[in-house]
């Protein structure tokens, strides 16, 4: 595995793969499972893989964790490696940044104003210009996002399309801990009793897909409701958010059975954000509206 850190290298590198098929895997490093398992994914896919580690300032509002986020290139070097990246893209801020971008690109608020972006001014603005910029610098045919993050998924098939990217944007299945937890770099930040408290996200939107399976709700409401209930019976958990919406386009819906739907929330636990989320259709598979390389399953997997 070659580790790179300018555009200049990586253009050297890549020069004589023009030919293979690329893999991307952008991440912002602290590496577990969840992102080694969209390693794996493009391993099988792709003849090549090109992973980028970048904590990108442009997606951390004023108040967030951009200076405490976790980082540790030596171990997540070792990470990629073994798990047969080939090139490891690192740059510096100087790098992807060597002045204030007056050009960025702006996401629509129809799909950047709900779920986190209602808190987190500008993130999705932040999050598709960088993903623009690694797009451009990699040029990859392929793309690798987790469903863990399902409006950014949603907003990268969407970024790919309307600025006719010619890569495939290609959703992961979340990895999950044996109790349910979804992987996440923020999870270090939890103290013991937060952790074992966190375990009622994960069983709480297993409920709801249950729930759905045998028709037991009619409504977005009735879900929220009963997702509300359930997380405040956990004394340490603060609901920022429930919603209940059609996936892709993270619209309102009344109707739970007749598109695929995306159940979401985010959960603080002190000072520490976790998010998590179900995806469904009741006729178990469905693809992204418009964008026939996309294909998004209802099935979400529990390694338990
Ligand atoms: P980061 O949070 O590091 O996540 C990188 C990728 O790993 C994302 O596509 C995310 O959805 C996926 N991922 C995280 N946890 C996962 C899990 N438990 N199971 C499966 N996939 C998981 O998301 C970002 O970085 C950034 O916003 C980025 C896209 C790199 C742009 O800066």
């Amino acid at each position: 595995m070659e580790l790179v850190e300018t555009v200049q290298e990586l253009n050297h590198v890549l020069r004589n793969h023009r030919n293979s098929i690329i893999g991307f895997v952008p991440t912002m490093g602290y590496l577990h499972e969840g992102h080694l398992s969209l390693v794996k994914k493009a391993k099988k896919e792709c003849d090549f893989v090109v992973m980028s580690i970048f904590v990108n300032p442009l997606q951390f509002g004023p108040n967030e964790d951009l200076e405490r986020y976790p980082r540790d290139l030596e171990r997540d070097f070792d990470l990629a490696r073994q798990a047969g990246v080939h090139v490891l893209y690192h740059p510096s801020i100087k790098e992807m940044y060597p002045n204030e971008p007056l050009v960025t690109t702006t996401v629509s608020e129809s799909i950047s104003k709900v779920l986190c972006g209602k808190y987190r001014e500008s993130h999705f603005d932040g999050v598709a210009t960088v993903v623009a910029k690694l797009f451009n610098q990699i040029k990859p045919n392929r793309a690798y996002f987790g469903q863990k993050d399902a409006q950014q998924l949603a907003i990268m098939a969407q970024l790919a399309k309307d600025l006719s990217f010619q890569i495939a944007v290609v959703p992961c299945e979340t990895v999950r801990e044996e109790d349910g937890l979804a992987l996440s770099s923020r999870n270090v930040y939890l103290l013991e009793e937060e952790r074992k408290q966190a375990v009622i996200l994960s069983q709480t939107l297993s409920e709801v897909k249950s729930g759905l399976i045998a028709r037991k709700w009619q409504t977005p409401d009735e879900i929220n409701n009963f997702v509300r209930d359930r997380i405040s019976t956990k004394p340490l958990a603060k609901l920022q958010y429930i919603e209940t919406l059609s996936y892709p386009d993270l619209q309102s819906t009344t109707s739970l059975y007749d598109k695929q739907i995306l159940v979401a929330l985010a959960v603080f636990f002190g000072k520490t954000r976790l998010i998590d989320n179900i995806l469904f259709s009741a006729e178990g598979e469905s693809h992204v509206s418009n964008n026939d390389e996309i294909q998004i399953t209802s099935g979400n997997r529990y390694r338990s």
